[in-house]
């Protein structure tokens, strides 16, 4: 099996940013650090309220990844004024995601199993696949068997596992077998299906260990952990070690 891809999320940057309008810490600048120490994709979520990343931060952080020759994720809401932006971007990838205003971050996958939902991602994924056709497209989802068999239905490219009910488990020293054992049976029903498999929400470097350790994902997203270490250890240090971790070692 291939060696994990590190995709880091740099919306906090932003966030610090936009709490004081400012013009520092630079997004941009956080970009060229993640890809120069390794990561292997930038993920930054535009969302309807633009608490974070702004809409020439997508220009700019998609003119960095190009230069690294490296992939954009642009996670989005099934918002048309956002799925229109994503368009205009082109990135390699759109992630969408379900999303709300009130809540403090993303707080679970899309819910397939709902007919409306089911049906916005359904004309969305549709779109995109019309309007920007290189575009590959992947669904934030629980690891749940009913969702997983409404995702094989739609024309998407992957799907991100969401890791946050694993993560706060493995922060609180709670035993994680079932939920591994969960992450294993998707990966399975998703290779049947020729969907390849990614992970992101709430990873740090030690929860990601057990999940590398079984080879379980070809793509993590990690953002808030990253940002936060990096304040005392520097984004250099943080996403490197991370890599590291990814290829296997320190495991
Ligand atoms: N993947 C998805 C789909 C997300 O929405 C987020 C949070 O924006 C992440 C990964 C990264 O999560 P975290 O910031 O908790 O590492």
């Amino acid at each position: 099996m291939n060696l994990p891809k590190l995709g880091i999320n740099i919306d906090h940057v932003a966030t610090l940013r936009q709490q004081r309008d400012e013009h520092y810490p630079c997004v941009v600048k956080a970009a060229n650090i993640c890809l120069e120490s390794g990561a292997d994709q930038i993920t930054i979520h535009l969302r309807e309220d633009r608490r974070h990343i702004q809409d020439f931060d997508v220009k700019a952080v998609c003119e960095v990844t190009k230069q690294f020759n490296k992939p954009l994720n642009l996670e989005i809401g099934c918002i048309p004024e956002i799925v229109n932006i994503a368009i205009n971007i082109a990135p390699e990838w759109v992630c969408l995601v379900p999303e709300n205003r009130e809540e403090k971050t993303t707080e679970g996958g899309l819910n397939l199993t709902r007919d409306p939902i089911f049906q916005k991602v359904k004309e969305t994924c549709e779109k995109l696949k019309t309007e920007t056709p290189n575009s590959k497209i992947s669904l934030f989802l629980e690891s749940n068997n009913q969702i997983l068999a409404k995702a094989a239905e739609l024309p998407i490219d992957a799907v991100e596992i969401h890791t946050g009910d694993f993560a706060r488990a493995h922060i609180n020293n709670e035993n994680t077998e079932e939920l591994l054992k969960s992450f294993e049976n998707s990966l399975i029903f998703l290779k049947s299906k020729d969907i390849a498999c990614h992970a992101g929400h709430g990873l740090t470097i030690n929860s990601v260990k057990p999940l590398v350790e079984k080879n379980l994902f070809q793509e993590y997203n990690i953002g808030h952990w990253v940002i936060a270490v990096s304040v005392y250890e520097g984004l250099k240090n943080v996403v490197r070690d991370l890599k590291n971790t990814l290829n296997g070692n320190n495991l």
